[in-house]
């Protein structure tokens, strides 16, 4: 690799911090944050719109194939990170319903489901100046990514901040509940035949349980620098 990772992989469960990481790292390196989970979400909840049987694996893999989905730059300034638009309907709040979270995980293991999305998803990750964050991102989608973060942090931590973040866009959320969901959307990302939730063999690791956003933005710049150092040193 030569200077700057082009091609930014960060995987990990629920709540462990991808996407807040992935927002400040696009930022700052000035490139694309594309958070594939909007992908699998905006399937599932168009399917629920629509009134397709979760259970139909062939109706879920051909709504995956056909959906006409559109994620782009925030077109409203109120926090979101992107706008996704399914049919040209401003779906991107939708997408974090109780309802959605609750089915996901199940949609999400469909393999004919999956194949529609990488393909999406890969073509996106290999433009380059991409931050791509998702469960299966450095096994699967992009193996080739120049950097592979996977983020963790223990269960109750993971569960504590989505608390906070639903209860500071106003729902009305027990923490009981919160943890319950993650625990299965958990077993269900892990435990899955097709690209299970894992860290890919070269990936940095990351626990940051103990850790704000901001300390773990600052490990990675860290960790960037140095590789950019590493292959300049090489390179010269
Ligand atoms: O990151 P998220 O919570 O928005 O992801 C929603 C669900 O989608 C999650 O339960 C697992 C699934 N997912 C996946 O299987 N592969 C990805 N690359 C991203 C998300």
């Amino acid at each position: 690799m030569m200077g700057k990772p082009l091609r930014i992989a960060i995987d990990g469960p629920a709540a462990s911090g991808k996407s807040a990481l992935a927002q400040r790292l696009a930022a700052h390196l000035g490139y694309a944050y594309v958070d594939t989970g909007a992908m699998y979400r905006a399937v599932t909840w168009a399917a629920l719109n629509k009134g397709i049987p979760l259970t139909d694996e062939d109706a879920m893999t051909r709504l995956a194939e056909s959906l006409d989905l559109d994620i782009l730059p925030p077109t409203v300034a109120d926090g979101r990170p992107y706008t996704v638009q399914v049919e040209g309907m401003d779906v991107t709040w939708a997408l974090r319903s109780p309802e959605v979270e609750a089915a996901v995980s199940q949609v999400s293991a469909y393999p004919g489901v999956r194949r529609a999305l990488a393909h999406r998803q890969r073509q996106i990750g290999l433009r380059g100046r991409v931050v791509m964050v998702g469960r299966d991102i450095g096994t699967v989608i992009l193996p080739e990514a120049d950097l592979k973060l996977y983020l963790d942090a223990d269960l109750k931590t993971r569960a504590q901040r989505r608390y906070q973040e639903l209860r500071d866009r106003g729902e009305i959320v027990s923490f009981e509940e919160i943890l319950e969901a993650i625990q299965r959307r958990d077993a269900l990302d892990q435990g899955r035949e097709v690209a299970p939730l894992r860290p890919a063999p070269d990936a940095i690791v990351l626990d940051t349980t103990a850790m704000n956003i901001e300390e773990v933005f600052h490990r990675v710049r860290l960790l960037i620098e140095e590789q950019c150092q590493e292959t300049t040193h090489v390179a010269g």
